[in-house]
């Protein structure tokens, strides 16, 4: 445990938390927060090439940062890219010491790309997703966890994966190869990290509401037929493939999930999958 202690379910934790700008990863660093943690929060902060979608911003950051402060936690906020292993490396040197320890780590920083079929996708397209969906969470867990062992507390992983982890959807062979991967890496970091206390999962969302799926080309992808489709077509869409009558979750439903796997509620979960998905693969 971190150096101040308070009430609340992950209580004077420390999680590091990427892709914290905006979207799931600022809602994850609140609810940790609102929850007891301290948070290291970093984002890329700028516009990952080929995503059809505006990039991330050092204001939406900092927005994430004053947030968790708001709450009476600490917050170390960081520009990094989860590519750059160096960079990543530098941020958890100078904010683990600081905050007293490493004990959550939350690899959720991730991107969606156009969607073509399999055979019509770019090299480049299918490089740059398993660079940033899988090796970018790789790297997060690589250089996290030697910081866990050392302080020796223990800890939770916890990955993003996808509803696309563990079946097909068309247009995005590089985005569910990538989160397919991540259930792979996430029970082999399991295996190895087992003796050291560190559990390690993946959530597994649905449609979210971002602005990763708030955008044209998701919405074409959904609505093939219609020209410009609205999100009103969008979300009748959307709903189609769900069980519960909804279109999507909040990035709060996932946060709940993260925050479960978090904590010590179920110190014996690891190596597992939770679906944050109003059952759309009927598990
Ligand atoms: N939105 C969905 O429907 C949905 C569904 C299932 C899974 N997911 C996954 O959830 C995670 C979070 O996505 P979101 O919905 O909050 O989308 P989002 O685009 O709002 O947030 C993603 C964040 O990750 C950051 N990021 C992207 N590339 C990065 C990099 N290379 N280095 C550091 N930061 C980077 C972005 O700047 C952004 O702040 C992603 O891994 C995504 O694949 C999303």
């Amino acid at each position: 445990m971190g150096e101040s202690e308070g009430a609340g379910r992950v209580a004077g934790k420390v999680a590091f938390i990427t892709g914290a700008a905006r979207g799931q990863g600022r809602s994850h660093a609140v609810r940790l927060a609102e929850e007891g943690a301290d948070v290291i929060a970093v984002d890329v902060c700028a516009a990952v090439e080929g995503t059809p979608y505006p990039g991330a911003t050092p204001a939406e950051l900092e927005e994430t940062g004053r947030a968790v402060e708001a709450l009476g936690r600490r917050c170390v906020t960081a520009v990094a890219d989860v590519r750059d292993a160096e960079a990543l490396g530098a941020v958890l040197d100078d904010a683990v010491p600081r905050l007293g320890g490493l004990d959550v780590v939350v690899a959720n920083a991730g991107i969606v790309n156009l969607p073509k079929p399999a055979i019509e996708l770019e090299p480049a397209a299918w490089q740059q997703m398993i660079d940033v969906n899988l090796t970018g969470v790789w790297n997060t867990c690589r250089l996290a966890a030697p910081r866990m062992i050392e302080a020796g507390r223990g800890g939770s992983i916890v990955i993003t994966s996808s509803a696309g982890a563990l079946k097909g959807y068309p247009g995005v062979a590089n985005y569910i190869a990538a989160k397919h991967g991540l259930v792979g890496l996430t029970r082999s970091l399991a295996v190895e990290l087992g003796p050291e206390r560190i559990r390690v999962n993946h959530v597994a969302p649905t449609q979210v509401s971002t602005p990763m799926i708030h955008n044209d080309a998701v919405y074409r992808l959904f609505v093939p037929d219609a020209e410009q489709p609205s999100r009103e077509e969008f979300a009748a869409a959307s709903e189609a493939i769900h069980l519960l009558p909804t279109p999507w979750v909040e990035p709060v439903d996932v946060a709940n999930a993260v925050l479960f796997l978090a904590s010590e509620e179920e110190r014996f979960i690891t190596a597992t999958t939770l679906p944050v998905d109003a059952g759309v693969n009927q598990h």
